[in-house]
């Protein structure tokens, strides 16, 4: 789709003439983001200024029936960020301002573009903690972090992105520009558009501005690397944790390819793996007192202690501490490195995940792929990476599809979902009919046609192609 020459003149009109591009490779620079290889350019790319901006370039979409995707970091999983009917790229890096931190109230204002970790140091200077921390946190934003509704490690203690979220200025698909609730950390007052928004993945408005919850710091913690020489034993240890009354801060299990392949990509992290080991424990507890952590730290080891478990890692200094993170943090870079692959986001109840996990090997067998697992696994989060390997392009197209189908209908079958950060997004979005009844759909397309009639926002994302 190309826009003709009425139509630029109108978006140069709105944006300034030095924030409207449409040479290739600006177009092809923001129409990929870290979903698998997909590229798909928009026509165009924006870069506006503010809120009145976005608002006036919706007016434009509308009048002229111009697919409009919202651009945040482009480190999406799913696809969300891709223009895959061309049209307008809504680029929204120039929205980078921490506006206030608020000390009395423990709350930030804060642009999209913010990148999550410069939110969380420049908190963190002020003795208060923005928890959310996806593995991408360095790169990418809290506008699109809000968008997925993004997870992270520490989740499991601390909730994901939409705990945080108390209240957002969003440019609606028609160009009105609302705020969606309150600055408060309760409310009962209507509709919840606040929590709709999140998660919304681009489709229903495009967020302008964020405020977020924040909590005080804590100074402390504990992180241990637990070495199980069965997968499914250390899956079966993570349930077992928290009904020995414990609430990690952080509970992730990496497969051994996972770690091996992540050693093997990244530079400089000392850890060592056995080929026996089959998966890893790596578990923190944080707080305020070192002696209550030290007590919480036994008590976990007590649990695992009932598996077969080799020698127990603990990271003693700063530097081992960012070591393991840096490792786990690393894995989904390194697959992509080391294979072609397709990543799903599983989900289920924690206490299901031994069968997830056993169940997802199977179907790989009867399918011929290998997959590599990892995740979040004190909140049944696994991320399910898929390796083309050595498989024919032949299977990888029609028989990997059929694999996904059977993980995704037996993650639902285990009460749990598709999807538990990464959204839907493109690529997900045809296993939809697996968790939602044909009710369930039309509902969530009359909400989306509320808010987009002309379907301009974010086009092609979420929605199977045929209900
Ligand atoms: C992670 C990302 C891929 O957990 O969600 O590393
Ligand atoms: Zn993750």
């Amino acid at each position: 789709m190309s826009l003709n020459p009425e139509i630029i003149q109108k978006l140069t009109t709105i944006v300034g003439e030095h924030y409207i591009f449409s040479d290739q490779e600006t177009r092809n620079h923001y129409g990929h983001d870290e979903t698998e290889d997909y590229v798909f350019p928009p026509s165009v790319v924006l870069k506006p200024a503010n809120a009145q901006e976005i608002s006036a370039i919706l007016k434009v979409a509308n009048d002229y029936k111009i697919p409009t995707t919202p651009i945040g970091a482009r480190t999406g999983l799913s696809g969300g960020a891709l223009s895959i009917y061309q049209g307008i790229g809504l680029s929204m890096e120039r929205f980078n301002k921490i506006i206030e931190i608020d000390e009395q109230n423990l709350q930030v204002t804060v642009e999209p573009a913010v990148i999550t970790q410069v939110l969380r140091e420049a908190v963190a200077e002020k003795g208060l903690f923005y928890p959310v921390d996806p593995s991408s946190m360095g790169s990418c934003w809290i506008g699109g972090n809000i968008a997925e509704n993004s997870g992270g490690a520490r989740a499991v203690k601390y909730g994901v992105t939409k705990d945080y979220v108390l209240n957002l200025e969003v440019v609606l698909p028609n160009g009105a520009i609302i705020w969606t609730g309150a600055n408060t950390l309760k409310n009962s007052t209507g509709y919840n558009l606040t929590q709709l928004m999140v998660g919304s993945e681009g489709t229903l408005g495009v967020i302008t501005k964020a405020v977020l919850k924040l909590l005080p710091k804590n100074n402390h913690n504990v992180l241990m690397l637990v070495p199980f020489y069965k997968a499914n034993e250390a899956c079966e240890a993570v349930s077992a944790i928290f009904r020995a009354g414990i609430v990690p801060s952080a509970l992730e299990f990496m497969e051994r390819d996972a770690i091996d392949w992540t050693l093997q990509f990244v530079e400089g992290i000392s850890v060592t793996i056995k080929p026996e080991h089959q998966a890893h424990l790596l578990i923190e507890v944080d707080g305020n007192y070192p002696e209550i952590l030290m007590q919480e730290a036994e008590k976990i080891m007590t649990v695992v202690e009932q598996f077969e478990i080799d020698e127990v890692l603990y990271a003693d200094t700063e530097d081992e501490k960012n070591a393991l993170w840096k490792m786990r943090r690393s894995v989904a870079e390194a697959v992509k490195a080391n294979s072609i692959y397709k990543e799903e986001d599983t989900v289920v109840p924690r206490f299901m995940l031994p069968e997830l996990l056993s169940g997802i090997k199977k179907i790989g067998a009867k399918y011929g792929f290998k997959s590599v697992c990892y995740g979040h696994a004190g909140d049944g989060n696994l991320h399910v990476n898929i390796i083309k390997g050595d498989m024919t392009d032949d299977n990888w197209q029609t028989q990997v599809p059929l694999g996904i189908r059977e993980i995704f209908e037996l993650t639902v079958s285990l009460k749990g979902t598709l999807s538990g950060e990464h959204g839907i997004g493109y690529v997900q979005k045809n296993f939809m009919d697996i968790a939602f009844s044909r009710t369930h759909l039309e509902l969530m397309e009359s909400i989306k046609r509320v808010f987009d009639p002309n379907n301009i926002l974010n086009p092609g994302k979420i929605f199977p192609d045929e209900l």
